[in-house]
């Protein structure tokens, strides 16, 4: 496959700013961006191009960016409180930036999306709701040969569980407080000591797209689970989905004319 142009989101920290790291070791052309560029100027000094990018934007703004973004190389791939925060940036966020880039791709008939979504999008976790309806809005697109991969992480050492980026809302409703103070505490425990390294996350992601190593000779999946959790997590999931299923099959199936 030649050299890819990658653009990354949220570059700051977490798997996006290991994806820099990895591209760029590899030689892949490289479109870092943040709601803050200042904070990933030394993804500038190592090569790669740097752009703002704010999943909060309005389209025209993602608009503009993608023309950006077109503008400086010409091939592709990217990346990627409350209810309404969970769903601009994890979901109408990156429709967003996809509708940009769409009519590229498709004049290309080429290109590759990959979303970090979540094995919160399989089962969901009680009193976080949003964050797993929000993780399991994004589905695959596939005609005009663009191809999209649901990445479905389970416990990775990022950023993401610390102090600022996950925001912690107590609930006004009593009933619910043993709940969330249990998982509250079990996520500000679990922070940095998580299992899985963003670094390996991000090499098995390029290996899919790029069919090398492990993913060499294999159909290019809709979905990949990464880390043991996540592949057992998928695992329960989908033999309860296929019991329940089964269980209920005369019922569920006698519904026709
Ligand atoms: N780590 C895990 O265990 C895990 C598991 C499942 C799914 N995920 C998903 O993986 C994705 C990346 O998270 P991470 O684990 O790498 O966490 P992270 O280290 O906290 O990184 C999050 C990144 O997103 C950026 N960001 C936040 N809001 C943004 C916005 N409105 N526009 C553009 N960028 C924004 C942050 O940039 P700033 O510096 O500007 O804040 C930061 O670069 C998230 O969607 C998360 O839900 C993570």
């Amino acid at each position: 496959m030649a050299s890819l142009v990658w653009l990354i989101t949220g570059s700051t920290s977490g798997f996006g700013a290991e994806f820099v790291k990895a591209l760029l070791a590899k030689g892949d052309k490289v479109i870092a961006t943040a709601r803050n560029p200042s904070k990933i100027t030394h993804f500038q000094e190592a090569g790669a191009a740097v752009l703002k990018l704010n999943l909060a934007a309005d389209q025209a703004d993602l608009n503009k960016l993608a023309e950006a973004a077109i503008a400086i190389y010409g091939g592709w791939m990217f990346c990627r409180d409350d209810w309404i925060k969970q769903f601009q940036t994890h979901v109408f966020g990156p429709l967003g930036v996809t509708r940009a880039f769409l009519p590229h791709f498709r004049a290309r008939r080429a290109g590759t999306l990959v979303f970090i979504r979540s094995t919160a999008a399989w089962g969901g976790i009680p009193t976080l709701g949003a964050y797993c309806a929000s993780k399991s809005a994004l589905r695959e697109l596939d005609p005009f040969g663009i191809r999209t991969l649901l990445v479905e992480p389970g416990f990775f050492r990022t950023e993401l569980l610390n102090a600022n980026n996950t925001v912690y809302i107590d609930t006004k409703i009593e009933d619910y407080e043993p709940l969330t103070n249990k998982l509250y505490a079990q996520f500000r425990g679990a922070h940095h000591q998580q299992p899985g390294d963003p670094a390996k996350d991000v090499a098995r992601i390029i290996e899919v797209v790029t069919s090398k190593g492990d993913a060499a000779g294999k159909p290019f999946p809709v979905s990949l689970a990464l880390g043991p959790d996540a592949v057992s997590t998928l695992q329960t999931k989908c033999t309860d989905t296929l019991e329940l299923v089964n269980e209920w099959e005369v019922v569920s199936s006698n519904t026709t004319h």
